[in-house]
């Protein structure tokens, strides 16, 4: 493994001498550590020395500088930022949905669509007839895509199966996944996307709780379990009963709430300790004291946006203003899936996040590292910059200032993606 001396470096963004929060929140969702006009040491694959170019003490400058075997590289102004962590995706999928973006086009909603055979169980249709080498593949593919877009750590969830061998076929894919991926992946359970329409809601349910959960817990094929809580999907009655369960074989919760409706879906997740609570384009009072109380508890549950979606959906923005000014903290995902958001870009989500839900670039940049790390359990090793960690990080291509990125909507700023000190594109 080479060595690597990054020089000139116009910003090291994201960075921490001392130990870092475990993720920022409120007001210090602002804060973004930075040193200007830097250097960054690589060494076996961590991040073993950085500091201010006028600070590159004599003995550094001997041995680094002459060395033939620290690769030196020149990034007179560009930026190093900690990849991006996405932490809700659905990259395990058959087919695609281009006709239902057309329905939509065409006047439909998505509850429509969903309501006429469309939606999750068009893509669990289609899940089932695909075999599990081809849905490796295909994911696959998209994984390496996301990484090229600067992603360096991210979360897969199943829920386009909804059967006990669908389900399975598709969490096997994610645990193939993780033993190839040069990023760290956690798998997520989410039998619990949709009904299948071939049997009773009762019998569905069962099969949910006696058979797919014990199933997924004993060949230990999912770190999280996740529930579709929302209008015209998963009950709060039922949401509860899934999540006991789900806590009895050791998953943790992470749900889909408050997409359609204030459905409480934010807070049957903080009842059951939910790591994160993902969408919330429908929010009130309730929601915002329940996610504070978890915060008071000293057990966050973090909430998730992801602005892709409403903007595939043209669904309302979630209040993100709202959430920070309360003194929340915010996390930023792709939800990379067929139905409502058909990109793993996190540098696109966080434009959106800036120009639909007015977050300062700072802010969103902080809610797709630090806290988006958290959301996933990764903060101790991903989201920022640190000594001795693994060098996780992402090379931008000449930017004159670090609001550039999420200005620029749609170019491609992201030169390189390192992954343990390897250059991955
Ligand atoms: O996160 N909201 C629920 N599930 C997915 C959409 C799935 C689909 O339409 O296929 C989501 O948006
Ligand atoms: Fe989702």
């Amino acid at each position: 493994m080479k060595n690597i001396l990054f020089l000139n470096i116009k910003s090291l963004v994201q960075v921490e001498d001392k130990e870092p929060p475990a993720f920022r929140a409120g007001k210090d969702m602002q804060d973004l550590p930075s040193i200007e006009n830097a250097f960054l040491f690589v060494e076996n694959g961590k991040v073993k020395e950085f500091g201010r170019m006028q600070d590159l003490n004599d003995e550094q400058k001997s041995v680094w500088l002459d060395s033939s075997s620290i690769e030196k590289i020149d990034a007179t102004g560009k930026f190093i930022l900690p990849s991006f962590v996405d932490s809700h995706t659905h990259i395990v999928y058959a087919g695609s949905r281009e006709k239902e973006f057309e329905d939509r086009i065409n006047g439909l909603t998505y509850e429509q669509i969903a309501q006429n055979g469309g939606g999750i169980l068009n893509s669990a249709k289609r899940l089932q007839q695909t075999s599990e080498d081809e849905l490796y593949h295909a994911a696959k593919a998209r994984l390496f895509e996301m990484i090229g877009f600067g992603t360096g750590a991210a979360e897969i969830k199943s829920g386009y199966g909804l059967t006990v061998e669908d389900e399975i076929k598709m969490l096997r894919v994610i645990q193939k996944l993780k033993e190839i991926s040069p990023i760290e992946i956690k798998s997520t359970f989410l039998g619990a996307h949709a009904f299948p329409k071939e049997i009773s809601r009762e019998k569905y349910m069962s099969l949910l709780v006696d058979e797919m959960i014990p199933q997924v817990a004993q060949e230990n094929l999912a770190d999280y379990c996740d529930v579709f809580c929302d209008r015209g999907f998963f009950t709060v009655e039922e949401t509860d009963k899934i999540l006991n369960v789900a806590t009895k074989y050791g998953l943790k919760a992470k749900l889909h709430a408050n997409e359609l409706d204030t459905s409480g879906g934010v807070q049957i997740g903080v009842k059951h300790g939910a790591r994160s609570v993902d969408h919330l384009e429908h929010m009130g009072e309730s929601e915002i004291n329940s996610l504070l109380s978890s915060a008071k508890a000293g057990n966050l549950t973090m909430p998730t946006l992801l602005p892709s979606t409403a903007f595939f959906l043209r669904l309302e923005y979630a209040p993100a203003r709202k959430l920070i000014e309360s003194g929340l903290p915010v996390s930023l995902a792709t939800d990379y899936n067929p139905g409502s958001s058909p990109s793993g870009n996190m540098p696109f989500v966080l434009s959106l996040a800036c120009i639909h839900m007015q977050m300062s670039p700072e802010e969103a940049i902080n809610a797709a590292t630090l806290n988006a790390a958290y959301a996933i359990e990764l903060e101790k090793t991903h989201g920022i910059i640190r000594k001795n960690a693994d060098a996780n990080f992402i090379l931008t291509k000449n930017m004159p200032s670090l609001a550039f990125l999420p200005y620029s909507f749609g170019s491609h700023l992201i030169e390189s993606v390192f992954v343990r000190g390897e250059k991955q594109n």
